[in-house]
């Protein structure tokens, strides 16, 4: 089977989608898969393997591929832009399609999507240039761009003369900037991957970071000094049940597919969704490979059950 694993993107993320691309591709089974590496660069550029191609070559060569594998996080990329490329090229795709892509990258849309179906979300106000100078400070806030990820451009804001750098680097961003109460609570993250109405949920995933999970605390220097994944968190049996059904309820209302992970603050007042990856990292220190690890599914398995679930 020719695959096309797409990584890079012309975003924040690069690096990271990079990281994901090539460790899917030394993952999957050489006997049984062929593995046709396509990588965006910084610029919109694509290359093949390490050939910089014309648009026109790459989406040919797409087209002769029998699945890809879009491990671009951020957008464009996860926002459903490669989803749709993949839908009009007519080549099958592992992951969430365009509909799904576009509303679990927009964390504003994602909140409301989330509050239908019963999860709290972070209070806040949604800012545009235009209200941005409305704001009015009412304690810690997180400031994030709607649509970025791995924390790129997100502040945690604990004083109000803080507030307008943090605006600015998250308007760098995006044209549209959430301001959230800070959410005190436990960040624990979960899978789901869903295929033929057979709901899989990996076993639930604690990050133990002793400063703010930011960018660094990812995939920088902090990563290592700073940062515990402790899998399975611990939880009572109906914390885990909970989170369970209203991460399997928000999966499927924002009809998603393949793997997506969701991640979420277990506070006070019960669970308050975070946000949802529809391409969640896929590096070896990211946290979907261990969770699936942990459920006794090794990551190249993973690899194949979601390549299996998208060609089906
Ligand atoms: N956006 C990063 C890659 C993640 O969700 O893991
Ligand atoms: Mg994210």
């Amino acid at each position: 089977t020719r695959v096309a694993i797409i990584g890079g993107g012309a975003n924040g993320e690069h690096e990271v989608s990079l990281a994901s691309a090539a460790a899917a591709r030394a993952a999957l089974d050489r006997d049984r898969y062929e593995s046709v590496a396509f990588t965006i660069e910084r610029d919109g550029g694509w290359l093949l393997d390490s050939r910089r191609v014309s648009f026109a070559e790459a989406v040919a060569e797409l087209a002769r591929c029998e699945i890809a594998l879009p491990l671009v996080h951020g957008a464009p990329g996860e926002d459903g832009t490669l989803a749709a490329l993949c839908e009009l090229v007519g080549v099958p795709h592992v992951g969430s399609g365009i509909g799904a892509g576009a509303l679990a990258i927009d964390k504003h849309a994602t909140k409301l999507v989330a509050e239908s179906v019963g999860l709290h979300t972070a209070a806040g106000a949604l800012l545009t240039p235009a209200t941005r100078d409305a704001y009015a400070w009412c304690g810690p806030v997180v400031v994030k761009p709607v649509t970025a990820g791995s924390s790129r451009g997100v502040t945690a804001v604990r004083a109000a003369s803080d507030l307008p750098a943090a605006l600015d680097a998250a308007f760098a961003w995006d044209a549209r900037v959430l301001v959230e109460e800070l959410v005190v609570g436990r960040e624990i993250d979960i899978a789901v991957f869903e295929s033929r109405g057979e709901p899989r949920i990996s076993p639930p995933l604690e990050i133990r970071s002793e400063g703010f999970f930011d960018y660094d605390a990812k995939y920088g220097e902090r990563h290592d000094s700073e940062v515990v994944f402790e899998v399975p968190a611990r939880l009572t049996p109906l914390e885990l049940r909970r989170l369970e059904q209203g991460a399997l309820a928000l999966y499927r209302a924002l009809g998603c597919r393949g793997v997506a992970r969701l991640d979420f603050f277990l506070t006070a007042r019960g669970w308050v969704l975070n946000e949802v990856n529809t391409v969640p990292g896929f590096t070896a220190v990211s946290q979907v490979p261990q969770m699936f690890a942990a459920a006794g599914i090794p990551y190249s398995e993973l690899l194949e059950l979601l390549i299996d679930e998208a060609l089906s």
